[in-house]
């Protein structure tokens, strides 16, 4: 009975000292399996008299219930433990700053449109809008290209089933007719740019049935070619972000302007690397012009009185140009991987700002 006791405070202690359910379930069949040290005394009780195997019975059957309830009580607190350390140890730190979600991008004519009204909204520029969908009073008559014009067979016109007020529908074929709708619905001075889509039948590299177009119109009293000049001289340097861009105004011509010019900027194409900017090279970038004494008339507004100036620029090409696209077909081919690589970020300060202070 002393030998029990003894046997009772050693595996008690044990069961108390065990660190993992490893070392407690060693501890259990060391006690109570098969060949365990209280199994092994149970078996002896056979050998005893009745008198003596009955008190040890008693005692062992006891002993070997405090030694299960003793493992049962442990095993619960390893568990409880080992729950608060991988709790402690898989906690979350919920004030790090959450993963970046995949975020669009913005397309780079959006980007493009962007910079230029922001450039030409500065010089106090603002936005008009017109129908896609035009007729072609407003998209040539109105503009001094009669029907037998031969400008009238260059722009590759869309023509759609139907008329407006007696005239011919057609999808426009540039942003000019919204000079028109502009200068009969308000009064000088005006001071507008019409961003918008433009169509011709024509496909290529450089060529898309569907492009973009900025109109610039300026009406006033005193209006003269020196402010078309520094106007768009402003807007190229600023927009391409060479402070000494070369800008030159070539003479051309376009029905709806008297005189027009072409504008051209500087640029090299050494060692097969095109830049803009520095060298001997000349690229065409866009037409303007003086307001054709017609086109005021037609716009309602008396040509003695005040003069304006007008230019168009197509935005594709600026795109093109700024930012290396190679060819105008892949802006509207909708690849995710394209627009990944020639997007922009809805969140960054718009580009235009390091033109400004490079
Ligand atoms: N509308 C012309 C085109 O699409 C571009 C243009 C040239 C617009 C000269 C103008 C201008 O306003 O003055 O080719």
């Amino acid at each position: 009975m002393e030998n029990l006791e003894a046997l009772r405070q050693e595996l008690i202690g044990a069961i108390e000292q065990a660190e993992d359910p490893k070392a407690l379930e060693d501890l259990r069949v060391t006690a109570l399996g098969k060949k365990g040290k209280v199994t092994g005394l149970m078996k002896g009780l056979g050998a005893m008299a009745p008198e003596e195997r009955k008190e040890a019975g008693a005692a062992l059957n006891q002993l070997k219930t405090e030694i299960a309830a003793a493992i049962d009580e442990k095993s619960k607190t390893l568990e409880t433990a080992a729950l608060s350390a991988r709790l402690e140890a898989e906690s979350l730190d919920v004030t790090l700053p959450a993963r970046p979600g995949p975020a669009g991008k913005i397309h780079p004519i959006s980007q493009t449109i962007d910079e230029v009204t922001m450039i030409l909204g500065d010089m106090g520029f603002s936005v008009a809008e017109g129908p896609d969908i035009e007729d072609d009073w407003h998209n040539f008559s109105a503009l001094n290209i009669p029907p037998e014009h031969p400008a009238r067979q260059e722009h590759d016109t869309f023509y759609l089933p139907g008329e407006r007020d007696g005239h011919r529908l057609l999808l426009r074929t540039h942003t000019s007719p919204v000079q028109i709708r502009t200068m009969l619905t308000e009064k000088p001075p005006i001071r507008i740019i019409v961003p918008g889509r433009t169509f011709r039948c024509d496909y290529d590299a450089t060529h898309s049935p569907m492009f973009h177009q900025i109109e610039g119109l300026l009406v006033d009293e005193s209006t003269h070619m020196g402010h078309l000049k520094g106007c768009l001289e402003e807007l190229c340097r600023t927009f391409f972000g060479v402070e000494d861009l070369p800008v030159r105004f070539r003479p051309s011509y376009f029905p709806f302007t008297e005189p027009s010019a072409e504008v051209d900027i500087g640029c090299t194409r050494e060692g097969g690397t095109f830049r803009i900017g520095h060298g001997d090279e000349w690229l065409e970038i866009l037409g303007c012009g003086m307001v054709n004494p017609k086109v005021l008339e037609n716009g309602g507004i008396d040509p003695e009185k005040y003069q304006g100036f007008a230019f168009g620029v197509g935005i594709e090409r600026l795109a093109m140009l700024k930012y290396g696209i190679p060819d105008l077909r892949t802006f509207y081919e909708t690849d995710i991987r394209w627009l990944k690589h020639y997007g922009f970020s809805p969140l960054a300060v718009p580009n235009l700002i390091e033109g400004l202070n490079p």
